[in-house]
């Protein structure tokens, strides 16, 4: 393996100044939801804040990861895909895209995006300890600058060849639509035929969620936007959905009864 970032890496004082513990950063408290121990007290405020009100926000951390396993196992098992841009990476938790991908295929090649302090300081942790035949990379950015992206990404992978691109729980934190699908877009077309973009979101589909939407934003947390599935479909126009098409993520190809969550998402072929 080996880990790459594009700003000059920080040393460890200019990190810690850089984590700011007393503000609730998403991946942290993202962290929390799902069991983790990554976390400060202020995100675990934060965090207590919304699933005080939406107590189900834990499941959806816990079921997204389950999802995300899912997908890449399919995508590298079924459809022969060896590289994956993951946008959003979060915290490394149990069985992140590298090792799903690479327990299928060990020479896949991972490309992770995240502008979180604190995600790049355990992914370069990570990475250092964790040799194989692949590659595994961190490029510290934010997905606003897909050219940059894009550039970065370029370094690892072959965009002659099909690339899984994932949007996995992150396009909340911008608030515009247009923003989003133009990201998403230029992602995309810069990908070869037999790429796929896998994308889910939080959905607007009970009150409760909105109510933990709002109790978000006023924690002092990122506000984090929530769309209605028709929005989060609108983001696959123009790619060919693969069954079972957009469903709660649960419904993805699940593996017992699912269960109802506020969160859609599908996987589409270019
Ligand atoms: C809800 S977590 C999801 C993490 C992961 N995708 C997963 O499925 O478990 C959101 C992640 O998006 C990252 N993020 C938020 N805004 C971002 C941006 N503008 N650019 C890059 N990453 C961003 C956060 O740092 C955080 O790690």
């Amino acid at each position: 393996m080996f880990t790459y970032n594009v700003r000059m890496a920080p040393t460890d004082d200019e990190l810690s100044a850089q984590l700011q513990p007393e503000v609730p950063h998403a991946a942290r408290i993202w962290n929390y939801w799902m069991g983790g121990k990554d976390n400060f007290a202020s995100d675990r405020a934060a965090g207590d804040a919304v699933a005080q009100v939406y107590p189900e926000i834990v499941l959806m951390a816990q079921h997204s990861r389950q999802f995300l396993i899912r997908v890449v196992h399919h995508l590298a098992a079924e459809a022969g895909i060896r590289q994956f841009l993951d946008i959003g990476t979060g915290l490394p938790t149990m069985q992140n895209t590298h090792e799903v991908a690479q327990a299928v295929a060990p020479e896949s090649r991972i490309v992770y995006v995240d502008n979180d302090p604190l995600v790049l300081a355990y992914s370069r942790a990570l990475m250092a300890q964790a040799p194989g035949q692949g590659r595994t990379v961190h490029v510290d950015a934010d997905y606003h600058d897909p050219e940059l992206i894009l550039t970065e990404a370029r370094k690892v992978l072959d965009f002659t060849q099909p690339i899984g691109v994932m949007f996995m729980g992150v396009m909340g934190y911008e608030p515009d639509l247009k923003v989003v699908a133009s990201i998403v877009d230029k992602v995309m077309e810069a990908t070869a035929p037999g790429s796929y973009l896998v994308l889910w979101d939080g959905t607007d589909t009970t009150p409760a969620v909105v109510e933990g939407a709002e109790r978000l934003a006023q924690s002092g947390g990122v506000p984090y936007i929530l769309r209605s599935p028709e929005e989060i479909g609108s983001l696959f126009d123009g790619l060919e959905l693969i069954e079972p098409g957009l469903v709660q993520i649960t419904g993805w190809h699940p593996a017992g009864e699912p269960e109802w969550l506020d969160a859609y998402g599908a996987v589409a072929r270019k």
